[in-house]
């Protein structure tokens, strides 16, 4: 049987940090408000010349160095990226050009913040049938560009980054299941309300902006993601007292909380990185997983699960062997 395996990880942050301090002084809020409700002390944001490309080309590079893989092993590209550079080619299309790939399959998938799961989705069971051998997922975004910076609601809340993973075929598990659900009927909770097909003219003068309603929000994804943890679990017979590291959408603090009281985790083996990433939306799993792949807390052969809730509504998990 054929598995894929995580054999190598990446990130890439942009320089430039936004403190709450910061945002104290652009609308009316305060650290300890920011703190208290979302766990977030910091954010990085894109400089004026830096987009979603650029830190998805850092990713990938570090995940490629890192997995030991040559340009050429490549043979399956994908990005989850809500902030592309362009409407076309897609992220993925222009990372294979900065890459200097040729040839192999390249796509972006947009599921917000569960781009990225479902990227893994996507790419596992590409690489289970035989249809790819080594594929580089990123997840990227560059959310300061869709943010109102006058809404307190929202701009306190978003990042950007990139996080980027290898996955290879092997004979050894690996990914054990991918879990990738949606229901379009929340769509007025969590979203952005101008499109390019729509009204082209918001979009060219910067207003398609992320609309929340947080605390409907909120409380559907703390239900949702209780029970994706069950249906994870169920679908492979384990125990929570299996797993070993929770890594989480890094949305809010008090979501990461409960899901963790959910899988009846202590805090020790959960992976957060909202305190100086904030919600990077699709690059904020595997730029946390990267971290703690990084720091030496996620060791070969753990179990790790992966979820992400985000605008679609969307939400899914990965429960994998690394
Ligand atoms: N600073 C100070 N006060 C604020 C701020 C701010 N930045 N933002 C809101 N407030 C005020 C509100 O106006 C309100 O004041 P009022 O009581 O006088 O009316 C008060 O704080 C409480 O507001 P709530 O919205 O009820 O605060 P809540 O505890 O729900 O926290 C938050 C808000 C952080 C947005 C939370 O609801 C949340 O994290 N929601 C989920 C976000 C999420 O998970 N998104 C999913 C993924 S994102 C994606 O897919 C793109």
């Amino acid at each position: 049987m054929t598995y894929s395996r995580i054999i190598g990880t990446g990130s890439h942050l942009p320089e430039k940090v936004l403190t709450n301090a910061d945002l104290e002084r652009i609308v009316d809020t305060n650290d300890q408000w920011i703190r208290e409700r979302t766990g977030i002390h910091e954010r990085r944001v894109v400089g004026e010349n830096e987009s979603t490309i650029d830190l998805a080309e850092g990713a990938a590079r570090n995940a490629m160095s890192a997995a030991g893989v040559d340009k050429s092993d490549i043979d399956l590209i994908i990005v989850a990226t809500t902030t592309p550079d362009r409407v076309f080619p897609s992220t993925a299309c222009l990372l294979q050009q900065r890459l200097d790939i040729h040839g192999c399959p390249a796509f972006d998938v947009q599921a917000v913040c569960t781009g990225f799961i479902y990227a893994v989705g996507v790419a596992d069971s590409m690489i289970r049938s035989g249809a790819a051998n080594t594929a580089l997922i990123v997840g990227a975004e560059a959310m300061s560009r869709i943010i109102d910076w006058s809404d307190r609601g929202t701009c306190v809340l978003f990042g950007d980054g990139a996080g980027a993973v290898v996955l290879q075929a092997s004979e050894e598990p690996g990914i054990l299941t991918t879990r990738l659900h949606a229901d379009g009927a929340y769509e007025e909770l969590l979203y952005v309300p101008y499109g390019v097909s729509t009204n082209p003219d918001k979009i060219r003068d910067g207003e398609a902006y992320v609309q929340m309603r947080g605390n409907e929000v909120f409380r559907v994804a703390v239900k949702t993601l209780g029970r994706i943890v069950d249906e994870t679990l169920a679908e492979t017979g384990l125990e929570k007292s299996d797993i070993d590291w929770l890594i989480p959408h890094q949305a809010n603090i008090r979501i990461i909380n409960a899901t963790a009281r959910k899988l009846d985790l202590p805090l020790e083996r959960v992976v957060v990185t909202v305190d100086t990433h904030g919600n990077t939306s699709a690059a904020s799993v595997p730029m946390a997983l990267d971290v703690a792949v990084r720091d030496g807390r996620i060791r070969q052969d753990e179990l790790l699960l992966m979820e992400a809730f985000g605008g679609g509504f969307t939400w899914g998990s990965v429960l994998v062997r690394y």
